[in-house]
C-alpha cells in the first residue's frame, strides 16, 4: 500500500479472541540509517544485512547514492534489506546534480546534513510535507559555529536546507538544548571533518548508536559520564572511517507495538526475535515492566557482527498494568514509544502522568494532538495541559474511525488499539506505517485482526 493511494484511505482492525505468535521486526531504523551513511564515508566495501526496509532508510539509501558512493540492494525479504556500499571515501563523495530529498526522514536530514558540512560542496535537502515542518535551527547553529554556511526556509528554521560545506572544521565544545540524537549525531558526523576534537553534552543521554558504531570502525570517541544522566561524547577529526560488514538488529522501536499488544491482550502471548536493547533503546521495556508487563528476555542467537549493540528475543503475555509517572528523562529515552506507551496507559490502573513531552510535537506530527485525537474517539480518557499528559485508566476501548495524520507510529498505535476494542476500529492513512515498518499491517492480518 503506498502512502496516498486509494488503498490508503483506511484499514480496518477487528479485535482477536487470543493473540499468539512470532515476530520479526524491521532491522533498526536509527542503525540503518548511520550504517549507510557512515559506508559513504568509509573508502571500500561495507556490507549491511538486515537493514529495516521502511521509506525513511530507503531515502537514506537514495541520498548516499546521489552522493557518488555505489548502493547495491542484495537481498531482501519484504521488512528488511541487505546492502552493499561501495564507496570513495569522504574525500572523493561527489555534489549532486539534484535536490537531495529526506522523504519523511529527519534522521536522514540531519545526519547527512552534519556529514555536507564538512564536505567541499553545494546540496539542498528537502522532503515531504511533513519534514519541511520540522526544525532545523537545532542542526544549523553548532554547524555553522564549526564553519559551515547553512540556510533554511522561515528564518533558518525548516526544510529545505542548503548546506555549503567548509574543509577543515572548527571543532567546537557544544551542550545541546534539546536531548536529541540526531543532533548530537550530526554533529560527531561533523567532527570526523574537523581539525581537533569535537565534544557534545547532552544533560540526559540519548540513543548512542553513532557513537558505538563509529568506535567499531576505529575512530576514537570518548564518554565522560556527568552528574544526573549527563553525559559527554568526543569524537577526534580527521581519521578515515573504515568500511566493515555489519548485521543490523531488530528495531527496538517497532517491536514496542507487539510489547504493548501482548501486555494489554487479555489472552496473548507473542516473542518477537532480534531485538536491539542498548540501553539508550530499551526503556520502553523497563518502562512497561515497571507498570507490571510480564516480559522475558532471552539471549537472541543472533549477532551485529561487531558494532557493539546488544540483541535479545522479547517474550510477553497479558499482563495487568498498573499507572506510571514519566518524567522528561523518561520521555527523552523513550521519545518514538511514547505514543504506544499512552495506549499502553489507558489499560493500566491509575492515572498516568507524562511530563515534559513538548519534542512530540516537532515528530512526524504533532504526537501530543494526535494521540490524544485518536485514543479519545476510542473511548479513552486523556487530559492534555500544555505539554504534559494524563491518561485515565482501566478505560475499555470501543471501535472508531482513527487518523494516523501520515505518521508511522501513531498509526500503528491505532492498529494495535484496534487488537482490544470492542467492534472494529478503522485507522486513516495506515499506508505511513511503511516509513519504518513495512509489512505491518500484513501481520496483523497474519494473526486474524
Ligand atoms: C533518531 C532520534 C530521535 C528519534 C528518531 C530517530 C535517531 O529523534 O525520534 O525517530 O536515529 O537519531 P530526535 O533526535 O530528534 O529526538
Amino acid at each position: 500500500m503506498r502512502a496516498g493511494s486509494a488503498a490508503d484511505l483506511a484499514a480496518t482492525i477487528r479485535p482477536v479472541a487470543q493473540l499468539r505468535g512470532e515476530f520479526r521486526v524491521p532491522g533498526d531504523k536509527s542503525i540503518s540509517h548511520r550504517a549507510l551513511i557512515l559506508a559513504a564515508l568509509a573508502p571500500g566495501e561495507s556490507t549491511i544485512r538486515g537493514a529495516g526496509d521502511g521509506a525513511d532508510v530507503r531515502s537514506t539509501a537514495g541520498i548516499v547514492a546521489a552522493l557518488g558512493a555505489a548502493v547495491e540492494r542484495i537481498g531482501e525479504d519484504g521488512r528488511t534489506v541487505d546492502y552493499r556500499v561501495v564507496s570513495p571515501g569522504a574525500d572523493g563523495l561527489r555534489e549532486p546534480d539534484e535536490t537531495l530529498d529526506c522523504g519523511n526522514s529527519g534522521t536522514s536530514l540531519r545526519l547527512v546534513a552534519g556529514v555536507l558540512a564538512g564536505l567541499p560542496m553545494t546540496v539542498v535537502l528537502d522532503g515531504d510535507g511533513s519534514l519541511r515542518r520540522r526544525p532545523v535551527a537545532r542542526i544549523i547553529e553548532p554547524l555553522r559555529s564549526m564553519g559551515a554556511v547553512i540556510q533554511a526556509r522561515d528564518d533558518d528554521s525548516h526544510p529545505p536546507l542548503t548546506v555549503v560545506g567548509a574543509t577543515p572544521l572548527r571543532p567546537i565544545d557544544y551542550r545541546t538544548p534539546v536531548p536529541s540524537a540526531q543532533v548530537k549525531s550530526a554533529i560527531l558526523l561533523a567532527g570526523l571533518r574537523a581539525e581537533g576534537r569535537t565534544t557534545v553534552r547532552e544533560a540526559v543521554a540519548t540513543r548512542d548508536h553513532t557513537e558505538r558504531m563509529l568506535r567499531a570502525r576505529a575512530i576514537p570517541v570518548e564518554r565522560v559520564d556527568g552528574p544526573d544522566g549527563a553525559v559527554a561524547w568526543t569524537v577526534e577529526g580527521g581519521r578515515t572511517v573504515r568500511a566493515m560488514n555489519e548485521r543490523v538488529p531488530g528495531d527496538a522501536s517497532a517491536a514496542a507495538f507487539w510489547l504493548v499488544a501482548g501486555s494489554v491482550h487479555r489472552d496473548a502471548e507473542l516473542t518477537i526475535r532480534d531485538v536491539g536493547v542498548n540501553p539508550t533503546r530499551r526503556a520502553v521495556i523497563d518502562i512497561l515492566r515497571s507498570m507490571g508487563a510480564s516480559i522475558e528476555e532471552a539471549p537472541s542467537s543472533a549477532t551485529d557482527a561487531g558494532i557493539g549493540e546488544p540483541i535479545a528475543d522479547l517474550t510477553v503475555r497479558s499482563s495487568e498494568l498498573r499507572a506510571a509517572d514519566l518524567g522528561p528523562a523518561d520521555v527523552a529515552a523513550a521519545i518514538d514509544e511514547i505514543p504506544v506507551l499512552c495506549l499502553a496507559a489507558t489499560q493500566a490502573r491509575g492515572t498516568t502522568v507524562i511530563r515534559g513531552a513538548a519534542e512530540l510535537r516537532h515528530k512526524e506530527s504533532d504526537r501530543i494532538a494526535g494521540i490524544a485525537a485518536g485514543l479519545e474517539a476510542l473511548g479513552a480518557r486523556i487530559e492534555v495541559d500544555g505539554d504534559d499528559l494524563r491518561i485515565h485508566g482501566v478505560t475499555p476501548l470501543r471501535g472508531a474511525p482513527t487518523d494516523s495524520h501520515d505518521d508511522h507510529r501513531l498509526a500503528m498505535t491505532f492498529a494495535v488499539a484496534g487488537l482490544i476494542a470492542d467492534g472494529e476500529t478503522s485507522v486513516g492513512r495506515p499506508g505511513s506505517a511503511g516509513i519504518s515498518y513495512p509489512g505491518f499491517f500484513g501481520e496483523l492480518e497474519r494473526i486474524g485482526a
